[in-house]
C-alpha cells in the first residue's frame, strides 16, 4: 500500500491579533446562523416564561457564564505590552544563545504584575513587582520571568506556600492585609529569618515603584550560559531602565491608589499610545563557573543574596523597547503563560533550590488555570520558531494533526527526527551531581543577616528615613505584641539604629540583649559595609 503523507508541522499564528474569529461583517451565532433580534430572549406570548428553544439565549448566557477563568494564584494583578529586544552582540563570547548575538532583533512580550492583590486590586500597594519577558526567538520562546527586587524571601521553594498563605488576604474575611491586620505576613517573617533581606527591600522604596518604566528587573537566581565552545559561566540577569530608577513616597502612593487604582497600568499604555516606549537595557553580572558555585564568599544558589555590582559589574548585552500596546487585554495579557523552564540553547538553569521548584510550579498551575496541557496553541504563547512536537490531542485541542500516529523512531515516514546537537538542538551541558538524599540545606545558607546588613548601610538617609516609616506603618497593623517584639528583634541584627528607630516609632522598647549572630559574612562584603550593624 502506498504510504500515508508524512506528518506536517501545525501552522499556528503568531500573534493574539491575528487569532480572529469574526469572519462574518453581520451578526451571528457561535455556529454561524445569522440573527435577527439579540435584544428579546424567545418567550410564550410578551409576558410568557422564556423558552427552552430559544438557542440564541442559551448559547448567549451559557457563554457569557464562562467568560473567566481562575486568577492566577500569585500575581493576578497585571499589565503588559509587546516590543522587540535588539541584541549588542558582545554576550556571543559567554552563550549562544541566538538572540543574544550581534545585530539580532527579538519579539517580546512582557507583562508586569503585583504578587498578592487579586486581579482588581489597586496598582500602587507596597508590593514586589513581577516582570517577567517571553522572547520569542528564532530558537523557541526563552522566558526570563523575574521580580523588581533582586532577592527572594525564601530559600527554597518549599516553602513558597508558606510565604504565599502568610500574605495573601486572611481566609475568613478576604481583606487584604495592606489595609488592615498583617499578623500572619509579620508572623512568618519574624519566624522565618532568612526573608530579611527581602522585607528590607519591600519596606524600601523599591516597594512603591513610580510606574513600570521606572523599575529595575531581576532574574534572581544565578543561571549558567554556555557558549558555542561548551564553556559556561554562570550569571545573574538584570534589567536597568533607561528612564533611571524612580519611587512613590508612601503618601502619594496611598492617594494614588485612591484616586486611580489603575495608575501603573494606565500609564503604561498612555505611554506606548502618545509614542513614549518604554526601555530597558538587558544587563549580566558574569562569573566563573566554579566547583563550589559561589562568588567572593557569597554562595550563588541562594536566593536570598544578590552579588554586588561593586563586585561584579553589570554588563549590558541589549535594549528592550515596549512599544505597542496588547490589542486584547483577555487574549494576551491573562492567557500568557510565563514558566522558568521555558530556556533556550545557551541557557541553562542552577542548582538553586527555588528555582527548582519554580520549575515544576509553573506548568502545573497553567494546566489548570489555562484548561489543559494544549496552552502553547494560545496565539500570545505560540513560538514564532517552528513546531513538530509529537504532543497530541488533549482538551482544547485546536490543530488538526495529520498523517500517522506520531512516535520516533519511524519508519513510516513521520518528519521531525531529532536534531544533532550541532544544529541548534538544546543539550544539557554534562555536570556531575552527587550527594546524599537528604532534606537540609547548605551551612551557608544560614547567613540571613549579612546582607540586610549591607542594603540598609547602602541607602542615603531620606531612604533610611522611609524604611523606618514603612517598618513603622507596617507593623502598626500587626495587632499581636509578641509578633512585633520578634521583629524589632531580627531588625536588632540588621542594624541597631534601625530597630531603635523603628522600636520608637511603635512606642515600644529596642530590644535588649545580643542579637543573634549569624556565620561572618565574607571579607569582600564586609568591606562594602560602611556603617557595621551589631552582626559585623
Ligand atoms: C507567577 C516571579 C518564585 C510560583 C509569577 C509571575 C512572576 C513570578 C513574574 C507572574 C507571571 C505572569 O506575569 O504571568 C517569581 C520570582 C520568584 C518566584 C522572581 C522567585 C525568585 C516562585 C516560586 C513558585 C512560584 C518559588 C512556586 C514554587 C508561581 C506561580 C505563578 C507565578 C504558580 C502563577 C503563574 C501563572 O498562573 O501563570 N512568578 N516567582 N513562583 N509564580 Fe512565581
Amino acid at each position: 500500500p502506498p504510504k500515508r503523507k508524512a506528518q506536517q508541522p501545525d501552522e499556528r499564528p503568531v500573534d493574539a491579533a491575528e487569532g480572529k474569529l469574526q469572519t462574518s461583517s453581520l451578526l451571528t451565532t457561535a455556529q454561524g446562523v445569522r440573527l435577527a433580534d439579540t435584544d428579546h430572549s424567545l418567550k410564550a406570548g410578551p409576558r410568557g416564561p422564556s423558552l427552552m428553544d430559544d438557542f440564541h439565549l442559551r448559547e448567549k448566557i451559557t457563554h457569557f457564564d464562562h467568560e473567566r477563568i481562575p486568577e492566577r494564584v500569585v500575581h493576578a494583578r497585571g499589565a503588559a505590552a509587546h516590543g522587540t529586544f535588539t541584541a549588542y552582540g558582545n554576550a556571543g563570547s559567554v552563550t549562544r544563545a541566538g538572540f543574544l548575538q550581534r545585530g539580532r532583533e527579538t519579539p517580546v512580550f512582557v507583562r508586569f504584575s503585583t504578587v498578592l492583590g487579586s486581579r482588581g486590586s489597586a496598582d500602587t500597594v507596597r508590593d514586589v513587582r513581577g516582570f517577567a519577558t517571553k522572547f520569542y526567538t528564532d530558537e523557541g520562546n526563552f522566558d526570563l520571568v523575574g521580580n523588581n527586587m533582586p532577592v527572594f524571601f525564601i530559600q527554597d521553594g518549599i516553602k513558597f506556600p508558606d510565604i504565599i498563605h502568610a500574605g495573601k488576604p486572611h481566609p475568613d474575611r478576604e481583606i487584604p492585609q495592606a489595609q488592615t491586620a498583617h499578623d500572619t505576613f509579620w508572623d512568618f517573617v519574624s519566624l522565618h529569618t532568612e526573608a530579611t533581606h527581602h522585607v528590607m527591600w519591600a519596606m524600601s522604596d523599591r516597594g512603591i515603584p513610580r510606574s513600570f518604566r521606572t523599575m529595575e528587573g531581576f532574574g534572581v537566581h544565578t543561571f549558567r550560559l554556555v557558549n558555542a565552545k561548551d564553556e559556561t559561566c554562570l550569571v545573574k540577569f538584570h534589567w536597568k531602565p533607561v528612564a533611571g530608577i524612580h519611587s512613590l513616597v508612601w503618601e502619594e502612593a496611598q492617594i494614588a491608589a485612591g484616586a486611580d487604582p489603575d495608575f501603573h497600568r494606565r500609564d503604561l499604555a498612555d505611554g506606548i499610545d502618545a509614542g513614549v516606549p518604554l526601555e530597558f537595557e538587558l544587563g549580566l553580572q558574569i562569573m566563573p563557573d566554579s566547583d563550589d558555585q559561589t562568588f567572593e564568599g557569597i554562595d550563588l544558589l541562594d536566593p536570598t543574596k544578590i552579588v554586588p555590582e561593586e563586585l561584579c559589574e553589570v554588563q549590558l548585552v541589549g535594549k528592550l523597547s515596549l512599544d505597542r500596546n496588547p490589542t486584547n487585554y483577555f487574549a494576551e495579557t491573562e492567557q500568557v503563560a510565563f514558566h522558568t523552564g521555558n530556556l533556550v540553547p545557551g541557557i541553562e538553569v542552577t542548582d538553586d533550590p527555588l528555582m527548582q521548584a519554580r520549575l515544576f510550579s509553573y506548568l502545573d498551575t497553567q494546566l489548570t488555570r489555562l484548561g489543559g496541557p494544549n496552552f502553547t496553541q494560545l496565539p500570545i504563547n505560540c513560538p514564532h520558531a517552528g513546531v513538530n512536537d509529537n504532543l497530541r490531542d488533549g482538551m482544547h485541542q485546536t490543530a488538526v494533526h495529520r498523517g500517522i500516529a506520531p512516535y520516533l523512531p519511524n519508519s513510516l515516514g513521520q518528519e521531525g527526527e531529532p536534531v544533532p546537537a550541532d544544529e541548534g538542538a538544546f543539550v544539557h551541558v554534562p555536570r556531575e551531581v552527587s550527594g546524599p538524599k537528604v532534606r537540609a540545606n547548605p551551612a551557608s545558607f544560614a547567613d540571613h543577616f549579612s546582607q540586610a546588613a549591607l542594603f540598609w548601610a547602602s541607602m542615603t538617609a531620606i531612604e533610611q528615613a522611609h524604611i523606618v516609616e514603612a517598618f513603622t506603618f507596617e507593623l502598626s497593623k500587626c495587632y499581636e505584641q509578641p509578633i512585633r517584639e520578634r521583629m524589632l528583634g531580627v531588625l536588632a541584627n540588621v542594624a541597631t539604629d534601625l530597630c531603635t528607630a523603628v522600636a520608637a516609632g511603635l512606642g515600644m522598647p529596642a530590644p535588649s540583649g545580643t542579637p543573634v549572630v549569624d556565620p561572618t559574612p565574607s571579607p569582600a562584603l564586609s568591606q562594602l559595609v560602611d556603617t557595621p550593624g551589631p552582626i559585623a
